[in-house]
């Protein structure tokens, strides 16, 4: 019996997580395990009415837990950064889920805004350091709103934690087992002191993988292959600043943000899983949203949790679901509602 804490979150989070349910607990009964789904309903709402963002209970309760599903967070009358810093970034550091793991994938029948492109030559995983960087919040402000103001944002990267995001990159791609090559996405030619110890870290640990091999692009050339030869990547590792820029590049040459899905991954611990896209609150309740997005995040929820089969059985309905119905993945132009989208993947599943 798996135990999932589920966070709906703002705007259509909970719509899309509603499919996302649907789909797990169809496959579950199909392929014999069982899970209690337990729900917490932190976001936006539940902040304007008790001014609770994330109570430290609940962060301990979660350890408890074998995944997090996660629908989307930010609300239109709280200020940007308090709920994203005080949820899903204090949930990302607290527990440690230090690789953010973000496939790009095109799937068959899905619209790709890059020209002779199809699903051979968009197939990647973007591994996004999700722990240290430039999100660390180090740094600080002197003398603020006057002219004499001086702000200072730092990027920290430890040797620990680039070491163990590098290695889960080459451990991937070698289950993964396509391209069988990791790129480090960087900027040697600039940031000298943080993307040297990458290098280094790359390339020390890249040795002990000499079935796997090591490529190396700027971040600024990166964006560039992407949408020109995005069929050169297999597994890209880079530090959480460019992971973030560089993955909604990834989200929209794979078909847009109704179908880009994300796990932010312990692999030694609790894991959480989640539609990259935000909580689009204009569409909240009206069941137009798309929640391929939020079903895929539920495919790797399995995927980590050890059932395979369950999570390839998902990824192929999906799969199904795109090449055979949807019209289009944007909200409102599927040709379907978000909750026949949910019924087509279960009935897939069979
Ligand atoms: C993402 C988001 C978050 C990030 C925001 C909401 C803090 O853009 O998951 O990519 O920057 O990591
Ligand atoms: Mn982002």
């Amino acid at each position: 019996m798996y135990k999932i804490a589920v966070i709906p979150g703002d705007g259509t989070g909970p719509e899309q997580i509603r499919e996302g349910i649907k789909v797990l607990t169809a496959v579950a009964e199909l392929e014999g395990f069982k899970f209690e789904a337990l729900t917490y309903d932190f976001g936006g709402d539940r902040y304007l009415r008790t001014g609770e963002i994330l109570p430290d209970s609940a962060l301990e309760e979660f350890r408890g837990f074998n995944a997090i599903y996660l629908g989307a967070i930010g609300h239109p009358q709280v200020k940007p950064g308090i709920l994203e810093k005080g949820i899903l970034l204090r949930l990302r550091f607290e527990l440690d889920q230090y690789v953010n793991l973000r496939p790009v994938k095109l799937y068959p029948g899905v619209e790709t805004p890059l020209k002779d492109k199809g699903p051979e030559e968009i197939d990647f995983v973007v591994v996004r350091e999700n722990t240290e960087g430039l999100y660390c919040g180090a740094g600080g402000v002197l003398k603020r709103g006057s002219r004499d103001e001086v702000a200072v944002q730092s990027s920290i990267n430890t040797y620990k934690g680039v070491e163990r995001c590098v290695r889960y990159a080459f451990d991937y791609c070698r289950e993964r087992n396509k391209r069988r090559k990791v790129t480090l996405c960087g900027k040697t030619n600039v940031l000298t002191y943080a993307f040297d110890l990458w290098e280094r870290v790359f390339h020390d640990v890249g040795k002990e993988y000499p079935d796997v091999e090591r490529d190396y692009a700027h971040v600024d050339a990166t964006c560039m292959w992407m949408v020109k030869n995005p069929e050169w990547f297999d597994v890209i590792v880079t530090d959480n600043m460019f992971g973030d820029i560089i993955t909604d590049l990834g989200a929209m040459i794979q078909g847009g943000m109704g179908i880009a899905a994300g796990g932010n991954i312990n692999p030694e611990g609790v894991s959480m899983f989640e539609p990259i896209g935000g909580s689009a609150p204009k569409y909240t309740g009206q069941n137009v949203i798309n929640p391929l997005a939020a079903i895929c995040a539920g495919s790797m929820l399995l995927e980590q949790l050890g059932e395979k089969r369950a999570a390839s059985m998902v990824d192929k309905a999906v799969e199904q679901v795109c090449a055979k119905h949807l019209k289009s993945l944007a909200a409102g132009r599927m040709g379907y509602s978000t909750g026949e989208v949910g019924d087509l993947v279960v009935r897939y599943l069979r």
